[in-house]
């Protein structure tokens, strides 16, 4: 059974794409009385439209998780506009320290993957509170940024996405670093294929997109994070293997530790059997490391508080 933590926007659309791929049973759980149960209603209809086997289940109480193998943590305060994922550090790192202890309890032997923002940190937090195998705890965004990555670039490149091999790493925020001379097509780099403007067009892009859904229609993206932990879900339930970028604590990886930060990295049965390291430049390594400053500088400050 795959557990969905928080039924919102995000919960949801994950809900609806695993539905999809009828990767497993779904239970939704919500602190809201009444909404999970509701939403879970809505997509097993979905489901019996469209003649699937799956069973969707929404839930206030924490126990009906117990055995979830791979649990979705998508729980907390999300970007209001204007706002940055920062602001929400103090506020969503309780909330996820109160969801690990439930996770700790009632699925002991699970995957973990959570959208809960700023995710950096946060899967710090979790990582902390859980003190599991860093391999069992994953940040999610790292997927949403290099599609959309992708997404730039194939409207540039006038080709399909999928054809795009994307790279972001470091945190998932304003200061994320899209790596175009790492991200190819057909084994060409973006920076071979497009001009100097174009690239700085298409990663000032892919930076900001997440803030400009939020402004354009007043609330944070939900469709792209739903797509992508459905990916992920499926690589871990069907044992895959598959690439991913995501956020994992750094053990040494690129020269950092005690840190987490959107690296390549191969998700399976299990969850991250390994951090792919790639062979940046010297521009790279200081865009990684500016980037991951940021990062740090959240968790000292989550240290302080005594909240990590
Ligand atoms: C995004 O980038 C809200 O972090 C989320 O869309």
């Amino acid at each position: 059974m795959i557990t969905i933590i928080g039924s919102g926007r995000v919960g949801t659309s994950a809900a609806n794409y695993m539905m999809l791929k009828e990767l497993d049973d779904i239970l939704l759980i919500d602190i809201i009385e009444g909404r999970p149960q509701g939403e879970a209603l809505d997509l097993g209809h979905a489901g019996a439209i469209l003649g699937l086997s799956v069973r969707v289940k929404g839930s206030n109480d924490y126990k009906d998780m117990e055995g979830s193998d791979l649990v979705i943590v998508t729980a907390g305060f999300p970007r209001k506009p204007g706002m940055t994922r920062e602001e929400l550090l103090a506020k969503n790192a309780g909330i996820i320290k109160e969801v690990a202890k439930n996770i700790k309890r009632y699925a002991p032997d699970s995957i973990v993957i959570l959208t809960t923002n700023p995710v950096d940190a946060m899967t710090y937090v979790m990582y902390k509170e859980l003190g599991w195998d860093r391999s069992r705890v994953i940040g999610f965004s790292g997927v949403l940024d290099a599609g959309r990555l992708a997404y730039y670039a194939s409207l540039k490149l006038g080709i399909s996405p999928a054809s795009i091999v994307p790279i972001v790493l470091g945190m998932h925020g304003q200061k994320m670093y899209p790596v175009p001379r790492l991200s190819t097509v057909g084994g060409a780099p973006l920076t071979t294929l497009l001009s100097e403007d174009d690239i700085r067009e298409i990663v000032k892009e892919t930076v900001e997109s997440g803030a400009r859904i939020t402004e354009l229609r007043g609330y944070s993206s939900n469709f792209g994070p739903g797509a992508g932990l459905a990916l992920m879900a499926e690589a871990v339930k069907k044992g895959y293997n598959k690439v991913f970028i995501a956020s994992v604590v750094l053990d040494g990886e690129y020269g950092f530790r005690d840190i987490v930060g959107e690296v390549p990295i191969i998700l399976g049965a299990g969850g991250m059997k390994k951090v792919i390291e790639l062979p940046l430049n010297e521009e790279e390594k200081r865009g990684l490391e500016e980037s991951l400053k940021s990062v740090r500088a959240m968790i000292d400050s989550l240290k302080e508080q005594g909240l990590a």
